[in-house]
């Protein structure tokens, strides 16, 4: 049983704001990207043959000596991102072998901390014969669906919606046929498979795996951090 990881992490972080992109961000000294590959790592172990990372071009040599001390016995290869995180998928996707691979996880640099279990449960779904997994939290507030002029059109129900995550699983052949597909306006990797009439399973999420965003995250993943270290 062998597992490949994507990290996309060629985003800017605008909304982050700071002179670097974010997945160079340091949280207790360490840059998030960092942080996510460790934590992939710590529930992939053995399983884990094959790293492939998207970050923003002109920075794929760095990476690759400042990560090759945290991947162990997978393969680790780092790839120019492209302008949408679809994209940044895509071309990690491509250097993904085909053979000898049957789960292919897709992680966010960005969800730095997300908890060991959350990626047992992705890991085990797919194993378990689901072609497709995300990861989901319940919503707590109320969401509304709104027009181009800012009017309420609807309030869901809430207690159908669920706020998604990252790692999702995928069996390899589906994750390829999705990417295949137009990507524009596609937020996450299910989405596409979702496009392809695919049954997309959810597994439990956590607070823990949430997105560094905007500044107050970083609070936020430092006493994550800080907490996780005094154990
Ligand atoms: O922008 P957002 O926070 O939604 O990005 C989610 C993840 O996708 C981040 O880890 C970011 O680095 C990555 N990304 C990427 N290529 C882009 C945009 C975002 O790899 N063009």
């Amino acid at each position: 049983m062998s597992t490949a990881a994507i990290i996309p992490a060629a985003g800017l972080g605008l909304r982050l704001g700071g002179a670097e992109p974010k997945a160079f961000r340091e949280v207790g000294g360490e840059s998030l990207l960092v942080h996510a590959v460790r934590g992939l790592r710590a529930a992939t172990a053995a399983d884990l043959v094959c790293l492939v990372i998207a970050v923003p071009a002109g920075t794929e040599d760095i990476v690759a000596k400042l990560l090759d001390p945290y991947v162990g016995s997978a393969t680790l290869q780092v790839v120019a991102g492209g302008t949408e995180r679809t994209d940044s998928v895509r071309f990690a996707l491509e250097l993904v072998p085909e053979d000898g691979i049957d789960c292919i996880l897709v992680h966010d640099a960005a969800r730095s901390f997300v908890p060991v279990e959350v990626i047992e449960r992705v890991v085990g779904a797919v194993r378990a014969g689901a072609s497709a997994v995300v990861p989901v939290v319940p919503v707590t507030d109320t969401i509304k669906r709104i027009d181009s002029a800012g009017r309420v059109v609807d309030t869901p129900d809430r207690s159908a919606l669920v706020a998604v995550q990252t790692p999702q699983g995928f069996e390899p052949g589906l994750l390829r046929r999705a990417h295949a597909l137009e990507g524009a306006g596609v937020t996450d990797d299910a989405m596409l498979c979702e496009r392809l009439g695919v049954t997309v399973q959810t597994v439990e999420g956590s607070d823990e795996a949430f997105k560094v965003t905007r500044p107050r995250d970083l609070i936020l993943a430092e006493s994550i951090l800080a907490e996780r270290r005094s154990l």
